[in-house]
């Protein structure tokens, strides 16, 4: 453990979500989105701090606790290894897992709390209002329906609160908050949820309270054990302390040292403001520095109705991966929903799309591209290098064209448009190869064409799932396999070693000769198989 660290080339994280249920498709979907963009970010040969976890705290969560007759630790405990479950389930490899209840996460908050407090941001005052305890948050009295109901939470009434607590002077921020969006106009994305917060910020900030009274559920305000802190003010702390390394002191410069700031932060569009607005004023009083980027991302609805416990209407993520497998649900949500956009999960949907794209376009094209080679070339890559395939060949032109458009996509987060550019490639050589009919070239003697084509469709193959691998991992593995190749995409060594970018991203690598393996099928034809 005494070894020099790697220096950390890009550092992000999901929400660290609340324990008082086990894990929904929301936080599956942010959590999905996050594992595709470091894995692209690895594929990439960088170094990368995938940061999740959960937010333990707080009324919601003692409440919960409460109701099962159960101390909160044991219940936190309880849940929280139900959130790596499902990590595991869908293959996400996150690098740490922060737990706002570790006795390290108290000291950094303590911490921070003496710095803002030092730079006068902190005084009591009186906080009237209501307050949605899903939310953990003072709506503001015009939100909320007739019957003073949370927008969001629609079957939870908010409760009346007069109390003393502790403010934060956000009001003080208002202008570096406005310098900042003018002058970083890519720290909000995508542009629509920019808009939102820069109208809000417009509207003009109010000091917002940061400790609560009668809760005994969280850390004690340093200066006055009466009070507890606010389970926002501690939660997005939860990112920092997530950096300390396990041998570390928890104090604020250690967990600082060596991947702060954060390069992206990836949420959903209703915790914007507490990531675009509060944090980084926050993180402006302590005199620190901010993210490079906050994204958020759309609500997810089912058949087109909101989801809810009440209502029924809910997608359980265990369930779904255990019925079609962790890239099928890695693909569907990130493949289908535009990232950024609310968008709909529907079963029958769901079947489609998959069995289109994976098991019919890709899963369909290597299968019978692998039986060609067997029959026409040995079970053999054809002994020809990319340089060999004549530079007016189409999928050779449009395989060197897609990389870059690859990149420029995820980069962009935008993933739908990353498989879009991938499938057309696909689709390209499902065409290409009935046009060219290698199996009529064969027999009438034309071996060097036959070659030529095989070659060119096995190479536009790898290089698909080579580019899908951040999304569809255990897939793209597969298609490496057949094709010949061992190394393994959830395996980092590998990555750094045998499938490096810049040799793999490249159109025209597959290795002459290489023997290719009994073909297999490496999506199946999925069925409905509702409930
Ligand atoms: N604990 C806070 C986050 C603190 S971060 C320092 C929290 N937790 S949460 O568990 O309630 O929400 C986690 C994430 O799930 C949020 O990004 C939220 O947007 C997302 N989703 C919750 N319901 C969702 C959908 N129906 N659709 C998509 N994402 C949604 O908030």
């Amino acid at each position: 453990m005494n070894q020099p660290q790697k220096p950390i080339h890009f550092a992000l994280t999901t929400p660290l979500y609340y324990v008082n249920d086990v894990p929904h498709i929301g936080s599956a979907y942010t959590t999905m989105a996050a594992d595709a963009i470091a894995r692209f970010h690895r594929l990439q040969g960088k170094n990368v701090l995938l940061i999740t976890g959960t937010d333990e705290h707080g009324q919601k969560i003692q409440r919960t606790a409460q109701s099962q007759n159960i101390e909160p630790q044991q219940h936190c405990d309880k849940i929280a290894a139900r959130f790596d479950d499902l990590w595991q389930k869908l293959n996400i490899q996150y690098d740490r897992f922060s737990r706002t209840t570790a006795p390290k996460h108290e000291k950094i908050v303590k911490e921070f709390f003496e710095r803002v407090s030092n730079n006068e941001d902190i005084y009591l005052d009186r906080q009237q209002g209501w307050y949605c305890v899903s939310c953990e948050e003072f709506k503001d009295e015009r939100e909320l329906t007739s019957e003073k109901h949370c927008p969001i939470h629609t079957n939870k009434k908010a409760e009346w609160r007069d109390e003393e607590n502790y403010f934060f002077r956000l009001s003080k921020y208002q202008d570096r908050l406005e310098h900042l969006y003018a002058t970083r106009p890519d720290f909000i994305q995508p542009p629509s949820r920019r808009n939102e917060v820069l109208s809000f910020v417009k509207g003009g900030l109010q000091d917002f309270s940061i400790s609560r009274i009668n809760m005994d559920w969280g850390f004690p305000i340093p200066v006055n054990p009466e009070h507890t802190i606010y389970v926002w003010f501690d939660a997005l702390l939860g990112y920092v302390t997530a950096l300390l390394d396990p041998e570390d002191d928890p104090t604020l410069e250690k967990a600082l040292k060596n991947a702060w700031p954060i390069n992206l932060h990836l949420i959903g569009k209703d915790i914007l403001r507490f990531h675009a607005v509060y944090w980084p004023a926050m993180l402006f009083s302590a005199g620190l520095e901010i993210p490079d980027r906050v994204f958020g991302h759309g609500f997810l609805t089912k058949n087109g109705r909101k989801m809810g416990k009440t209502t029924g209407n809910t997608i359980d993520p265990f369930d779904l991966v255990d019925r079609y497998g962790a890239d099928a649900v890695r693909y569907y949500f990130l493949k289908e929903i535009e990232f950024g956009q609310d968008g709909d999960f529907n079963e029958n949907r769901f079947v489609t799309v998959l069995n289109a794209d994976l098991a019919n376009d890709l899963g369909n094209l290597l299968n019978r591209t692998l039986g060609m080679a067997k029959k026409y070339c040995q079970a053999q890559v054809p002994d020809l290098t990319g340089e060999a395939i004549a530079t007016d060949n189409p999928l050779k032109n449009q395989g060197i064209a897609i990389t870059p458009k690859v990149i420029q996509a995820y980069e962009a987060l935008n993933f739908t448009q990353a498989c879009e550019h991938i499938f057309d490639l696909i689709r390209a050589c499902n065409k290409y190869i009935d046009e060219q009919a290698p199996w009529s070239l064969y027999k009438q003697k034309q071996q060097d064409r036959v070659e030529q084509v095989l070659y060119a469709v096995l190479e536009s193959v790898r290089l698909s799932a080579y580019l899908l691998a951040p999304i569809v991992p255990d897939l793209s593995q597969k298609v490496y396999q057949q094709l010949g190749f061992s190394a393994d995409f959830n395996n980092p060594t590998c990555l750094n070693e045998q499938l490096q970018f810049e040799q793999h991203s490249a159109w025209g690598i597959l290795p002459p000769k290489q023997v290719l393996q009994k073909a297999k099928p490496i999506f199946p034809q999925l069925e409905l198989s509702e409930e």
